[in-house]
């Protein structure tokens, strides 16, 4: 397939590019080649280039930053997918879309499933909303994969924060009343690769099995990579940022099981492949 991939310098977007540049023909971009915000180059770009897919892995990311540049993140986040998906109308390809759990409030006592209520509580989360609905309204063929706490080896994320921290600090604080399924880059990429091979189309969660808080995820990479560090429970409402986050953000992969996809391995082997490469 001729695949043209957005964001591709980003963690999750190189390793895409390492996941499929085998196997099919990338055009893989970065903000200077293709600014998703412009809309008329944006559509040009894919009508040009006439992919047989597009894979938008640009966003603004940064989730307190987004509190501060609220038309920043609604430029990139909302219209730069409503343009790609513009550009996907046109030339009549899919498009696939990476969202986020942030989309939920986080007030829930059970796995968000795909069709659960939305209620972002974040104007990060509200941005990726807005980019979700819009793919929805303008194609009929898309993938919106929601997924959560990602960590890959070309980006800063938690394990590497943690394990640069406990360098220079024998004890550290994290904290333990938010609760997700930390998710390998590499590990998404891969089911990423598997599901765009179908025209099962639709919203997907995807992301590595199991669930923890960032406190039990924090002590799980200290023990995997052998470093002592004394890890001190706090509560979000003591660890102050900008941004609100959901307290539960646990994302059940529904719609991949019941499409007879292989659900994703335990967070916890995933962590320790992670752990092997950047050490
Ligand atoms: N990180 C997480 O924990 C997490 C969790 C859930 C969902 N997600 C979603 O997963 C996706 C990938 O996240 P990530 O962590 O891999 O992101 P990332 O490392 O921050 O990469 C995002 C990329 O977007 C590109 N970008 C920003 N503005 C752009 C624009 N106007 N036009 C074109 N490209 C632009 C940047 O490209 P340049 O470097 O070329 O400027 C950057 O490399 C995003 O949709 C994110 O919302 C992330």
């Amino acid at each position: 397939m001729k695949i043209l991939i957005t964001g591709s310098n980003g963690m999750l977007g190189s390793d895409l590019v390492k996941v499929l540049e085998n196997d099919h023909e990338l055009i893989a971009t970065t903000s200077k080649v293709l600014d998703i915000t412009d809309e008329d180059k944006t559509v040009d770009f894919i009508k040009e280039n006439n992919p047989d897919i597009v894979i938008n892995c640009a966003a603004y990311t940064n989730v307190d930053g987004c509190e501060e540049n609220i038309d920043l993140a609604f430029k990139v986040n909302g219209e730069g997918s409503k343009n790609l998906a513009i550009g996907c109308s046109e030339v009549g390809c899919p498009l696939v879309h990476i969202s986020t759990d942030y989309v939920f409030n986080g007030e829930n006592t059970r796995p968000w499933v795909e069709d659960d209520e939305v209620g972002p509580i974040s104007v990060y989360g509200k941005s990726k909303l807005e980019g979700e609905i819009a793919i929805q309204e303008i194609l009929d063929k898309f993938f919106i994969i929601r997924t959560a706490w990602l960590y890959g080896v070309n980006g800063n994320n938690f394990p590497k924060t943690m394990l640069d921290l406990a360098k220079h600090h024998p004890e550290l604080t994290v904290v333990t009343d938010e609760v997700g399924c930390p998710t390998y880059t590499l590990d998404l990429a891969k089911a990423i690769a598997e599901l765009i091979q179908t025209d099962y189309y639709g919203i997907y969660h995807i992301t590595n099995s199991d669930s923890c808080s960032w406190f039990d995820f924090a002590n799980y990479i200290f023990e995997v990579a052998d470093v002592t560090v004394e890890v001190t429970p706090v509560s979000a409402s003591e660890f102050a940022r900008p941004a609100p986050r959901p307290s539960y953000s646990v994302l059940e992969n529904k719609k991949w099981v019941e499409n007879g996809f292989e659900p994703l391995r335990s967070y916890k082997e995933a962590i320790k492949d992670y752990i092997n490469i950047i050490r």
